[in-house]
């Protein structure tokens, strides 16, 4: 039998719904011990604006989790976007010390590429590296051991405006939840949904979602771009809503069973049952014309998103093309109305299949969950290893470097607790610390939830 290693939890705290993911580490694999999902009413396009609602919606997918893994969870990977989330590139030149390239000149040189003007009300997420060049010699992966005077960085940069990460992180911890990192949306679909062989090529992911649509640009093996458009699916259900004047749940009905969004795949002859409002007779609507309403509204959606591609400018590399993920990626139609819009190659993603109970959350809306799994998964090692801080810091702890850019230090061997953007996490830590101290934050106390072995997993076994 497969040994229990280790236990990890990822929440998604969406728009339309709040899921709640645990599995279980073993020496096969990973596998889906509990899974939770409630209607969430606590956020708008992404951010919350009503803490209690949030919380609720957080406490019950927890406790449904909870209750199918018989483990009770103590923290989480969450996820983060909305509005507020901008990415920017930025480049950090140093000198190389000794004449060649030490891992040390690498940090310096990520570091020093964190040096932009960020204002006092956003904080950085993720800083993560691209590439690097010594002297004229450009794109180079793994710079260290090698010969120059000149070490450039080039790294993306994920900063979030600090009072809406907060609401999400006073949420959280208001069910008694720690938090083990903060990660952007975009950066776990893309873990669950994107080949390595995608990344490489240059692809862009689209998470549309019910109040946002998260966009992630990868080329040669790294993110160029991080965008995020505040329109998703809900608007769709709106506008059949008001155009078919039927009640939001019968539209929102309505537009998953019958909606397409390419009008070329819908019959002419075909009609639908439509209930009125103010108890007037149901009428009978030709689906070509919900088709229209939605064709509208996903064509929007989508040219809002092409828009933030070519700000890019890797609109025209990205050969592997378009992968959609998110709820609405089920809408019929997707696919071919998004390969006319976009004009490049685009698939549907459902999340990587893992072990245990995978097929209750074979559906791309739980992309981002299943991705927040497999990033805590690559990191739950360094936790453990590091067995750092207390529980303020670890509830703001979020490594600056995602995957990739770890990828890249691991690469060359840069410790996994690494030092980039250790001053900037130093002062932001203060900050929110004494933002906390003034509002009288009770610490959720606890051991480190350095999620292996009997102590500090971050879980209790029910009896
Ligand atoms: N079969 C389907 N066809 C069309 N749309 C669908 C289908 N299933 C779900 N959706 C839509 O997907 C959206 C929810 O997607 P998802 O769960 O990914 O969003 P979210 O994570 O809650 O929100 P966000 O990421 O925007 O904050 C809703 O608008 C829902 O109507
Ligand atoms: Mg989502």
């Amino acid at each position: 039998m497969a040994k229990k290693t280790n236990l990890i939890a990822g929440l998604d705290v969406g728009t339309t719904k709040t899921s709640v993911l645990v599995c279980e580490m073993t020496e096969n694999g990973i596998d889906i011990i509990g899974f939770g999902s409630t209607p969430s009413d606590g956020l708008r396009k992404g951010v919350v604006v009503n803490i209690e609602n949030t919380v609720d919606s957080i406490k019950g997918a927890v406790d449904e989790a909870e209750h199918m893994s018989g483990c009770a969870i103590r923290s989480v990977y969450v996820g983060v976007s909305g509005g507020h989330i901008k990415g920017q590139n930025s480049l950090g030149i140093v000198g190389i010390k000794g004449g060649e390239v030490t891992r040390e000149d690498v940090q310096r040189a990520v570091e020093a590429a964190k040096a932009v003007n960020i204002p006092t009300d956003r904080e950085i997420l993720h800083v993560l590296p691209q590439s690097f060049m010594i002297d004229d010699q450009d794109g180079i992966k793994d710079p260290v051991g090698m010969t120059g005077v000149r070490l450039e960085s080039k790294v993306h940069i994920v900063t979030g405006s600090v009072t809406s990460i907060q609401n999400i992180v006073k949420s959280v911890n208001r069910v008694g939840l720690e938090i083990n990192e903060i990660v952007l949306e975009h950066i776990a679909a893309a873990e669950a949904v994107l080949s390595q062989d995608e990344k490489d090529l240059g692809v862009v992911l689209l998470d549309i979602g019910g109040g946002t649509t998260n966009i992630v640009v990868y080329y040669e093996g790294t993110i160029r771009a991080t965008a995020v458009v505040p329109v998703g699916g809900n608007y769709i259900t709106s506008d059949i809503s008001t155009g078919l004047r039927t009640p939001a749940g019968e539209a929102e009905r309505i537009k998953i069973q019958h909606g397409c969004s390419y009008g070329p795949l819908i019959p002419r002859e075909e009609t639908i049952q439509v209930p009125s409002v103010g108890g007037r007779e149901p009428r009978e609507v030709s689906r070509q014309i919900l088709g229209r309403i939605i064709e509208a509204r996903m064509e929007e959606i989508l040219s809002l998103a092409y828009k933030e591609i070519s700000k890019s400018g890797y609109e025209d590399l990205l050969a592997a093309g378009t992968v959609l993920t998110g709820g609405t990626a089920m809408m019929a139609g997707i696919t071919e109305l998004a390969e006319q819009t976009l004009n490049m190659p685009v698939r549907r993603a459902f999340p990587q299949k893992l072990g245990g109970l995978s097929e209750k959350i074979e559906h791309p809306m739980y992309s981002t969950g299943v991705g927040l799994i497999l990033y805590g998964s690559r990191h739950a090692s360094k936790r453990m290893r590091s067995g750092t801080g207390n529980a303020l810091t670890r509830t703001y702890k979020r490594l600056k470097n995602c995957q990739h850019g770890r990828s890249i230090l691991e690469n060359i061997g840069l410790p996994r607790q690494d030092p980039v953007g250790r001053r900037d996490n130093e002062r932001s830590r203060s900050g929110i610390q004494s933002r906390y101290r003034q509002a009288g934050r009770r610490r959720v106390p606890g051991h480190d939830p350095g999620l292996s072995g009997r102590r500090g997993h971050g879980f209790h076994h029910r009896r």
